[in-house]
């Protein structure tokens, strides 16, 4: 049985979640890798819509087991009520989901700073989704971080926190107007979170082991999106974590090789929430008209979207750093009904042309997009079910991405539910079956 990722392959907010939940039958485990609570992954089915944060996106399918591993962060208190909604929902979480013991605990103070750096930063802000990411990643890096399975030991949380505080973090917090914790009050909340917690957190390294020895297929779900790498994206307007496919095996504790295949869920155009370089992002009336139609406002903050035109450098780019077997391309109906479609295909760069995204920040922001510009299509795509069946016009945009990226595109999605999903047959996806069983 093989295993297969899916990725962010813009900024984010690509419709990550609604192909993690469909593929998820075929999977025996879902496992989310990296990020935190700034993930907001939505998946909507029978007329019901579910926001996820830190769960996986495969926790509505009986069978499938849901892993958050170690590389990920968890805010005790956002993951417990994003539990209670879902259970409230009918989801059985607490049976489906196994949470890492190696993850990295977001602490309020975290959160605090987050909030607080932002607006420090001012008019130079990242715009970041102040769930307290970067803090917390910068904790851990520093070694001064508390894990989730530390939360059962009230005097080790004192410890860190104590620590924390007398290697500079008092200072950093007394300089931002930022509240001090008290140590011991918060070692004993921490216990509390525990208490809650504990039953659903575990091994998930040797849990992902035991999956591959006994061949069952993998889902890895990214979260974020490859332009927002923290390696590899417009940084310092990034997120803090390796949001590409090679960052899948440190954070499971798994090797390389078991990440086999890699499909990037984009856009038919772009969209980009926060702070940072966006080449083809569309200024006109027509930019505000795709974020109307596309419900274009943000899943965890509410923000409008930036939004803008397909992007073929940056998905390139995606294609390379990610490996990317095809792309799921979502939110197609979106574009229907407007006269022309735009895909960016080079950029200029003072007076230089590139097919390469650019390392630094500075230099995508001087980036002025060449177009390619192509007829559009009328109706309503969201009942389409086969790429026969799809308008011409968006026919030959599709192939034309494909051609532009080198990457076949195997899902085409027109609508937000489940259901309204285009596949390619005769593609990777066809390798991917029902799994007979899965891991207890
Ligand atoms: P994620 O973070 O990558 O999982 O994406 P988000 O859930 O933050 O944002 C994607 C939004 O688009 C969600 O509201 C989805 O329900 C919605 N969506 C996904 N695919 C489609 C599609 O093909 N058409 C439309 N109209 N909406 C879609
Ligand atoms: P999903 O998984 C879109 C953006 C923030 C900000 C930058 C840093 O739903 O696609 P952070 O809080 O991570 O320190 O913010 O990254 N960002 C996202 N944008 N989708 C996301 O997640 C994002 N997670 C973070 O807006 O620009
Ligand atoms: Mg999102």
């Amino acid at each position: 049985m093989a295993n297969l990722a899916i990725v962010g392959a813009q900024w984010g907010d690509e419709g990550k979640g609604k192909v993690v939940d469909l593929l998820a039958p075929r999977f025996a485990v879902v496992a989310r890798y990296q990020g935190g609570p700034n993930a907001g992954h939505t998946v909507v089915f029978d007329g019901a819509s579910h926001a996820l944060r830190h769960i996986p996106s495969g926790i509505f399918h009986d069978g499938v087991r849901s892993f958050i591993g170690a590389g990920t962060l968890v805010d005790p208190e956002a993951i417990l009520q994003e539990i209670k909604t879902l259970e409230a929902a009918g989801v059985p979480v607490t049976k489906r989901l196994t949470i890492s013991s190696r993850a990295h605990v977001i602490m309020p103070y975290h959160r605090a700073l987050d909030a607080a750096l932002e607006q420090k930063l001012g008019g130079a802000a990242i715009g970041t989704t102040r769930r307290g990411i970067g803090p917390a990643y910068g904790a851990k890096v520093e070694r001064t971080s508390v894990r989730l399975g530390d939360l059962a030991n009230p005097e080790a949380v004192r410890t860190v926190v104590e620590r924390s505080l007398e290697a500079g973090l008092r200072v950093r917090l007394l300089e931002l107007g930022v509240e001090l914790p008290d140590a011991r009050a918060l070692a004993r909340e921490a216990f509390s979170w525990w208490q809650k917690l504990g039953p659903m957190c575990g091994d998930v390294t040797r849990a992902m082991h035991e999956a591959i020895a006994a061949r069952l297929p993998i889902l890895f779900e990214g979260a974020q999106g490859t332009m927002l790498d923290i390696d590899h994206g417009t940084y310092p307007f990034v997120t803090a974590s390796n949001t590409v496919a090679g960052g899948i095996p440190p954070s499971l504790g798994i090797p390389p090789r078991a990440v086999e295949h890699t499909i990037g869920v984009v856009k038919a155009y772009c969209t980009r929430v926060g702070a940072g370089p966006f080449p083809s992002e569309d200024h006109s009336a027509t930019g505000n008209l795709i974020r109307e139609r596309g419900k274009e406002f943000g899943t965890v903050t509410g923000r409008p979207r930036r939004c803008g035109w397909f992007d073929a450098v940056a998905a390139s780019y995606a294609v390379r750093l990610n490996g990317l077997d095809a792309f799921a391309v979502t939110k197609f109906d979106v574009l229907s009904g407007l006269p022309v479609v735009k895909l960016a295909v080079a950029y200029e760069i003072d007076g230089e042309r590139t097919t390469w995204f650019p390392a630094s920040a500075s230099d995508v922001s001087r980036a002025v997009p060449i177009y390619e510009e192509f007829p559009g299509w009328s109706g309503d795509l969201r009942g389409v079910r086969t790429i026969e069946g799809m308008p011409r016009e968006a026919r030959v945009l599709i192939d034309r991405i494909t051609e532009l990226c080198s990457c076949p595109v195997e899902i085409v999605s027109v609508g937000p539910d489940r259901e309204e999903t285009v596949f390619r047959p005769g593609g990777l996806l066809d390798r991917f079956e029902r799994p007979r069983s899965s891991p207890r």
